[in-house]
């Protein structure tokens, strides 16, 4: 047999992914993999049963169906105060995860470097490989997870095509403040350098904290290629709705990744989210402090059982320090904790460059019962998990 191609050779499978596996293994509570066990918004599904009776079964347009573009230009110009064209500065993907290979597709060329910050959320690094980009880390450093613009000023001598920016940033809850976003976009501005958002927790800040956005920053607009997705907002990682934003010379190159990867995101599942993108700002507001209750329970539980990790400022990770225990590996670490103590992590080096193994990644986007069932699993962990 020819041999197979050594594309994938440098990554494995997502660990992320194989922790939902491992946990449904051992019959665990599975915090490891960022999804709900809670419904989306009923009026999202009422529209879904509705769709299923009416004409929107073959392909979309694909970039996107009108109606959805049109809707989501408008809450995106609500929430960021930039007017975007429907026709010319959107696609519809197959969620962010497709946005984001697309928009590296479009926006880089093999050999070319990107900046990416770590910890990062794990598609980053496999999406340079795939682009045959070079990533180039900068760490943002724990506990409070700050950068140092000196480094990262660094970075940008090496002439990077573009850097990579999770705001708010997967796993380590950093939501960018206004004037850390500015030294970046200084830096993107002084050295020529694209900025490729992933803003997928847009939506899920906690007070104090805002979330501003990088396009919206004085000369960011025309270098952001901003990707989100309606997964977490709406509670519907399955749909996997998701999208590009970005001006129309940039926008034209992601059209053609996109027509030739997946030819157009799922047309009925579109139809029926557009009732979610309509919604005012009463469901925002609810989805806020759905989160910050649940971010209250889980974390106040954490402490009671002694446990030391991140207070995160958005989207819905915290990161437990397990150096404790006295592992050599983390991964061992979840694998154990899975199968002794009943609960799904993800091992924290699987987000680090650096030879970081003192942290596990839980998420806290689970009905309260899930969530103190876990604690209740967890209040063991001390005797189960020591060595
Ligand atoms: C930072 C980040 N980006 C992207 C995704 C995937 O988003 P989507 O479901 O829209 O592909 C996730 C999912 O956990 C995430 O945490």
């Amino acid at each position: 047999m020819p041999a197979l191609s050594n594309r994938t050779d440098s990554f494995t499978d997502s660990v992320i992914r194989r922790m939902t596996r491992i946990s449904n293994e051992y019959g665990a509570v599975n915090l490891s993999q960022g999804f709900p066990d809670f419904e989306p918004p009923r009026e999202i599904l009422t529209r879904l049963v509705e769709v299923a009776n009416e004409d929107y079964h073959q392909y979309s347009v694909t970039w996107g169906a009108q109606n959805f573009r049109e809707a989501l230009a408008k809450k995106y110009e609500h929430f960021s105060g930039i007017a975007i064209d429907p026709d010319s500065e959107i696609v519809v993907t197959c969620g962010s995860t497709e946005a984001m290979m697309a928009a590296m597709m479009s926006v880089t060329n093999p050999g070319d470097k990107v900046i990416v910050f770590s910890p990062f959320y794990e598609n980053y690094g496999a999406d340079a490989v795939l682009c045959g980009a070079e990533p180039l880390y900068v760490p943002l450093v724990p506990p409070e997870f700050g950068f140092d613009p000196n480094v990262l000023e660094e970075a940008f001598r090496q002439k990077p095509k573009a850097m990579i920016l999770c705001n708010p940033s997967n796993p380590c809850g950093k939501v960018f403040t206004k004037d850390e976003l500015e030294i970046i976009a200084g830096l993107a501005k002084k050295y020529d350098v694209f900025i490729i958002t992933d803003e997928v927790y847009e939506h899920i800040v906690y007070a104090p904290n805002v979330h501003s956005y990088m396009a919206a920053l004085p000369g960011m607009r025309e270098r952001t290629v901003q990707c989100s997705s309606l997964s977490k907002t709406y509670s519907i990682t399955g749909w996997r709705l998701g999208y590009v934003i970005a001006p129309p010379d940039i926008i034209d190159r992601v059209k053609k990744v996109h027509d030739f990867l997946t030819v157009g995101a799922a047309a009925p599942l579109q139809e029926a989210a557009v009732a979610g993108l309509d919604f005012g700002d009463d469901y925002y507001k609810a989805l806020q402090e759905k989160y910050t209750e649940k971010r209250e329970l889980f974390l106040r539980g954490l402490d009671d059982i002694g446990l030391v990790h991140t207070e995160p400022q958005g989207a819905y990770y915290v990161l437990v320090d397990i150096s404790g225990f006295g592992y050599e590996s983390d991964l061992d670490f979840c694998t154990r904790l899975a199968q002794k103590v009943g609960v799904g992590a993800v091992p924290g080096s699987s987000f680090f460059k650096e030879p970081e193994n003192r942290f596990i990644r839980l998420h806290f986007a689970k009905r309260n019962d899930t969530l103190n069932e876990a604690l209740e699993r967890l209040d063991s962990i001390k005797i189960k998990m020591g060595k």
